[in-house]
């Protein structure tokens, strides 16, 4: 592992090839990150890093009483937001947009009932900072919910060595660059650190074999894609060569047509209470 952090820069890039990931990769986890999530009881509720929307449209669709407003700092991930949430009759009337920065937020104290965090801790510099200005902007009692990952948890059986080294060149990029690839596992410190009450963490599995064909082949296509989307900026920056990616690309091939393949990972999902 390398250390000391470098320039911030966004790991997956903004381009449509990517905002398409973030839909498809939305759709498919649904069914494990939303297993526990619950605004049932909450009006309005702030979705930090809201990305394409792809989150907000599954929590709109939900909880059909829930309104939310989104924050993400990317003027092309907002653009698509709108134009994706607007299109939905269900969502008419029940989201808002704004061009913020989670450290930075201009919120006023008590403003919403909840929030939503998913997959946007480990592209932050100071999750601490986060942690405490989501708290400023929520009323006393409100829950917090934070999908986030834990890079270390990626494994192919059978094994796959081109796969593992570009991903630990991956995560070794994303951590010298100011992100942290293994943040989910930390959740529970920094959300008792930021003085959240009732702090649970859960460790979510997305994992398939045989049993399941389907869900291992839409779970392999989605990990091949995630890696695809740094291929341009870890090629640029030496961190990989294009033997490494072309090996990568063939275990891929490979993997996916084997019958007895198996595909783990796993993610954190913590939930908290303002006091
Ligand atoms: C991997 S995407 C996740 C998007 C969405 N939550 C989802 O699950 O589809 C991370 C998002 O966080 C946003 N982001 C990164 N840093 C941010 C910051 N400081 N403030 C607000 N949004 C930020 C990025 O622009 C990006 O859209």
């Amino acid at each position: 592992m390398t250390s000391g952090h470098r320039d911030q820069k966004y790991i997956h890039g903004y381009s449509p090839i990517e905002q398409d990931r973030l839909r498809r990769q939305a759709e498919l986890t649904e069914f494990v990150i939303y297993q526990d999530v619950n605004f049932s009881q909450t009006d309005h509720i702030l979705e930090v890093g809201c990305g394409v929307g792809a989150q907000t449209q599954i929590l709109l669709r939900r909880f059909p009483r829930l309104k939310a407003s989104c924050i993400d700092i990317n003027d092309e991930q907002l653009a698509s937001a709108r134009e994706t949430l607007g299109a939905l009759d269900y969502a008419r009337d029940r989201f808002e947009i704004h061009k913020m920065n989670a450290e930075k937020m201009t919120f006023p104290e008590n403003s919403f009932g909840g929030a939503f965090i998913c997959w946007v801790m480990e592209h932050m510099p100071n999750p601490a900072r986060v942690l405490s200005e989501v708290r400023r902007v929520l009323r006393p009692g409100s829950s917090v919910f934070i999908t986030e990952v834990m890079n270390f948890s990626y494994f192919l059986d059978p094994y796959c060595p081109a796969i593992w080294k570009f991903w630990m060149a991956y995560n070794d990029y994303q951590y010298d660059r100011g992100g942290d690839p293994f943040v989910g596992v930390k959740l529970g410190n920094l959300l008792r650190d930021a003085g959240y009450t009732d702090v649970r963490t859960h460790v979510k599995l997305l994992y398939a074999d045989k049993r399941e064909p389907e869900l291992r082949e839409k779970l392999l296509h989605d990990r091949e894609e995630l890696m695809m989307s740094a291929v341009d900026e870890l090629l640029q920056d030496g961190h990989v060569d294009a033997t490494l990616v072309e090996a990568m690309k063939r275990e891929f091939h490979d993997v996916r047509k084997n019958q007895n393949a198996i595909t783990f990972d796993s993610f954190m999902q913590a939930t908290a209470r303002v006091p």
